[in-house]
């Protein structure tokens, strides 16, 4: 059998959302640590919410694993109530930071009827998308760039076109030198902590039709360096599957990613899908 690696190194993110206080971070990552400190070709990476960015960061100690913050603003500083700089994350040892979830797009699939009226309360949109993105970039923040289609959208036949279409927006204007280290997470609504994962062949041509259209904007180097995580019920029994497909370079973990034992068998099945084998 020969072993030869694949060109791009898996990243399994752990969005934790409005999960864990201080304590309950400090006790996850202890329960991580060991779980993934000796596994070789897959990074691996938190987001706790921002209060427990620095509970988390002890945790990790010198582990390797990476920091990350589920949003971020795009301004240095000043007068903007409740938001977070990249400086900031930077400062409380962030490598990346999420953006354009479809929470924070106000793109949930179905909500209870009383949400409705409150569907865009965070309002991102692919604008602020890339000037989030753009900023963050200078000043050297990573960002994991999320995007993916509703139920309604995919029922009809408009999933490539929304994707393609949110893909070059939030990324218009960044170099490819830039794109070449960035994030992208395909997360269809619909598959979003619903446990109704999206079908591999259909998530991997999605990744595909994503990096074909990061060729097409930004060039052929680009395309083969940006990394492509499939986001939406990914779990400690599918993982595998989803992580063997040759387009999708990782994952973007919710549920999940709330237990160290399923997280860590997550990022176990990444570092062997860092390898092709062939017979
Ligand atoms: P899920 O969430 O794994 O719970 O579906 C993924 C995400 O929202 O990033």
């Amino acid at each position: 059998m020969v072993k030869e690696k694949k060109l791009r190194t898996p990243l399994i993110a752990g969005n934790w959302k409005m999960n864990n206080t201080r304590a309950a971070a400090e006790a996850l990552v202890g329960g991580l640590v060991p779980l993934v400190k000796d596994l070789v070709d897959v990074e691996v990476c938190v987001c706790p919410p921002f209060t427990a960015l620095d509970a988390a960061r002890k945790a990790i100690g010198d582990s390797g694993i990476q920091l990350g913050a589920q949003n971020v603003f795009w301004e240095e500083k000043g007068a903007w109530t409740s938001q977070i700089s990249p400086d900031m994350l930077l400062d409380a040892g962030c490598k990346y930071a999420i953006v354009g979830h479809s929470e924070t797009r106000g793109r949930f699939g179905t909500v209870d009827e009383t949400l409705a009226s409150r569907l865009s309360y965070f309002g991102e949109t692919d604008a602020t998308i890339n000037v989030k993105a753009k900023f963050m970039l200078a000043k050297g923040l990573i960002p994991i760039v999320c995007c993916g289609e509703t139920i309604d959208e995919r029922k009809t036949g408009k999933t490539d076109e929304v994707i393609s279409g949110q893909i070059k927006a939030c990324l218009s204007g960044i170099s490819a030198d830039e794109i070449e280290k960035l994030v992208i997470a395909y997360e269809p609504v619909w598959a979003i902590g619903t446990g109704e994962v999206c079908e591999t062949a259909e998530a991997n041509r999605v990744c595909r039709m994503i990096r074909q259209t990061v060729r097409e904007s930004f060039g052929a180097d680009a395309g083969n360096g940006v990394r492509i995580l499939y986001g939406g019920s990914m779990n400690d029994k599918n993982a595998e599957d989803l992580l063997e497909q040759s387009e999708i370079d990782g994952g973007l973990v919710g549920g999940a990613a709330l237990k160290a034992e399923s997280f860590g068998v997550i990022c176990k099945a990444a570092s062997f899908a860092a390898w092709n084998f062939y017979i």
